[in-house]
């Protein structure tokens, strides 16, 4: 069994795409709404965080976690044994970039993420230049479904300082941001680049397949299933 995890909604968004390339394995997500939002927390609350989700899919057997979490990505160490595989999202984003460098690459992201500055250390390896910015309050108001009109009016007013014209890419550095990747597409009309395609190499374990959700069944959840995970799923 593969495990997915994130604080979230966001991870939701990658389910669809990880469920298409493992039809046989059952994917386990853990939406951790206890603890959201992660992007303010310290790295002891996230490590310490972490090793308790950890402890969840190994009790479940998952062979595999992939964290849909860039602000979990930026924490934890991945050089560590777990007891199971541990599967990044950043470098794997970073790694779909691919326009000119003439221009800056913006990163979203939440404060952690940005803190730690995995997107813009790999991002300037590559040559690119890197204008990393948070978006403290997104995550949490997508995950509580605010009104899009609030949530744009919010994004105005954090982007307002920024050039448009110096920006030739986005990364959307937190998988909760691809709920709003339409708005970011028109308002800079560059490539936006984010984690819901990504593919992992996991060994498929041969069962039947099923996505199972172990977060709360709310409107939002369903809501956001409906839209963007078009396989069945059920309730753990
Ligand atoms: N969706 C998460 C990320 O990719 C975290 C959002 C949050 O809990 O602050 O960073």
């Amino acid at each position: 069994m593969i495990g997915v995890m994130d604080s979230g909604l966001g991870g939701l968004l990658l389910l669809e795409s990880i469920h298409k390339s493992h039809q046989d394995t059952d994917v386990l997500f853990y939406g951790d709404i206890e603890h959201m939002p992660y992007g303010d927390k310290s790295d002891e609350e996230l490590k310490a965080i972490f090793e308790k989700i950890v402890l969840f899919f190994r009790r479940r057997h998952c062979t595999d976690l992939i964290i849909a979490c860039n602000t979990m990505c930026s924490a934890i160490d991945f050089t560590k044994d777990y007891g199971l595989r541990v599967h990044d999202i950043i470098t794997k984003t970073v790694s779909q970039v691919d326009v000119p460098n003439d221009k800056k690459i913006l990163v979203l992201s939440t404060t952690y993420t940005k803190m730690r500055g995995r997107y813009r250390d790999e991002l300037e390896k590559r040559g690119y230049d890197v204008l990393s910015v948070s978006l403290p309050k997104l995550a949490l108001m997508i995950e509580k479904g605010e009104e899009r009109s609030v949530v744009i009016k919010m994004l105005l007013k954090e982007l307002e300082d920024i050039d448009k014209d110096q920006i030739g890419a986005i990364v959307l550095g937190c998988t909760h941001y691809p709920v709003y990747k339409d708005f970011f597409k028109e308002y800079y009309d560059v490539p936006v680049f984010d984690s819901r395609d990504l593919t992992f190499s996991i060994e498929d374990n041969k069962e039947e397949g099923a996505i199972i959700l172990h977060t709360p069944k709310t409107k939002i959840t369903e809501n956001l299933m409906k839209h963007c995970v078009k396989a069945s799923y059920r309730y753990d």
